[in-house]
């Protein structure tokens, strides 16, 4: 696209499907595919030059021990500095996913067959994450208002009630987008410490904001690093899932304890190309992320005026975080309306994927081309208007 502010970051899609990921694999050519969280962005240069130079020292067997590593140092002052929760290095635990860090953290630290509370909708993996460590979400809808989406704290008290020991917390929340303020955040941290209970708090999509003020849940109080960990990553935000490297934040000291004695079977299989990724996002990727933020603002905008314009809506409201739209097609009385969307031409990922309160909605990834976006809209209207 010529008139584009941002230029060198509209990557036609034919170069996507040419990266041979998951994105744009699964569908034929006549399915625009808006699923998986992967962005048509080009990767940023500085973690382009770090891999190439890798690919070239032939970084391929297994990784430096972390303490040798240097990078859980570079993780913490990136969390300290620019996420806003103190750390120091030798709480950064290395991980080569997110998922794994939870199923990790529900065996350690919550008592055995004890239940979690997941706020939804959510992240649909967390589910398995959570059958993986043999325990059983008790799910906590959201209440929704005027507003949006917000914590519902009956619901998660009731839960940690009935013997829940931990709250599973997205922040910022994939699929719903919100960004929770700090008396959110208080509220809830006063439900958990009443049962004595722990937050695993995941908050990869925290640099994907479209506003200034985030709090770590952790970074609330003392009580709350003390029962918190805090999952963190490069690979949403600069868009590099695939070299596998993930973090956790343990802010309480015996819990890092704890988590050096797991084995290497739990802990281990972090990438040397993941490691070199990771640290370049952290130390010299913030440029690329201020104008990928503003060529998502530019798409979240033209979504917006799309659903506008074809007189619906109802459908999107823009989030606080993440390019992920959480699209209300409940007018269609379907729980899962991405079955027509997909027979129209457009991959969406199920609402009801994502737990209680997600029938009638479709989540969708607008990190794609504006053109590709106009596509998809007009499709959808259709659907909607048939
Ligand atoms: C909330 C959340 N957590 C974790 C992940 C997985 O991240 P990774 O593949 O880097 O472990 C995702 C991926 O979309 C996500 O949305």
């Amino acid at each position: 696209m010529t008139d584009s502010p941002y230029p060198d970051l509209d990557w036609d899609v034919t170069r996507s499907r040419a990266r041979r990921t998951k994105r744009w694999s699964v569908y034929g050519p006549d399915v625009l595919d808006l699923t998986v969280a992967e962005m048509d962005l080009p990767v940023a240069e500085p973690i382009m030059d770090a891999v190439r130079d890798a690919v070239e020292r032939q970084a391929m067997g297994y990784p430096v021990p972390p303490a040798r590593s240097g990078l859980p140092e570079v993780a913490a002052k990136w969390l300290t500095t620019v996420h806003g929760l103190a750390t120091e290095p030798d709480g950064v635990g290395l991980l080569p996913e997110l998922m794994r860090g939870i199923t990790n953290s529900l065996r350690l630290f919550t008592p055995p067959g004890s239940p979690v509370v997941v706020p939804t909708p959510t992240y649909r993996s967390f589910f398995g994450a959570i059958e993986l460590a043999d325990r059983e979400a008790i799910e906590a809808p959201m209440a929704t208002g005027p507003d949006g989406y917000r914590l519902d704290l009956d619901r998660i008290d009731a839960a940690l009630a009935a013997g829940a020991r931990c709250v599973l917390l997205c922040h910022p929340a994939n699929p719903v987008g919100r960004v929770f303020r700090p008396d959110e955040l208080a509220a809830l941290a006063r439900v958990v410490a009443r049962h004595g209970a722990r937050v695993i708090s995941d908050e990869i999509h925290a640099p994907l904001r479209y506003q200034e003020e985030f709090t770590p849940y952790a970074a609330l109080s003392e009580e709350t690093r003390a029962h918190t960990v805090t999952l963190f990553s490069a690979s949403k935000a600069w868009n590099i899932p695939g070299l596998r490297a993930g973090f956790i934040a343990l802010t309480n000291p015996d819990d890092r304890t704890r988590w050096a004695a797991l084995p290497g079977a739990a802990t281990g299989g972090i990438s040397p190309l993941g490691m070199v990724g990771s640290a370049a996002a952290f130390e010299h990727g913030g440029p690329w992320l201020e104008r990928a933020m503003g060529y998502l603002t530019a798409n979240r905008e033209l979504l917006a005026r799309l659903f506008t314009e074809a007189g619906l809506d109802e459908v999107y409201r823009p989030s606080e975080a993440t390019y992920l739209a959480w699209l209300d097609l409940r007018r269609l009385g379907l729980d899962d309306p991405s079955r027509p969307l997909l027979a129209a031409g457009v991959a969406t990922t199920p609402g009801p994927d994502h737990g209680a309160g997600g029938a009638g909605f479709v989540r969708l990834n607008y990190a794609t081309q504006p053109e590709v976006l106009t596509d998809a809209a007009a499709r959808i209207a259709r659907v909607l208007s048939s």
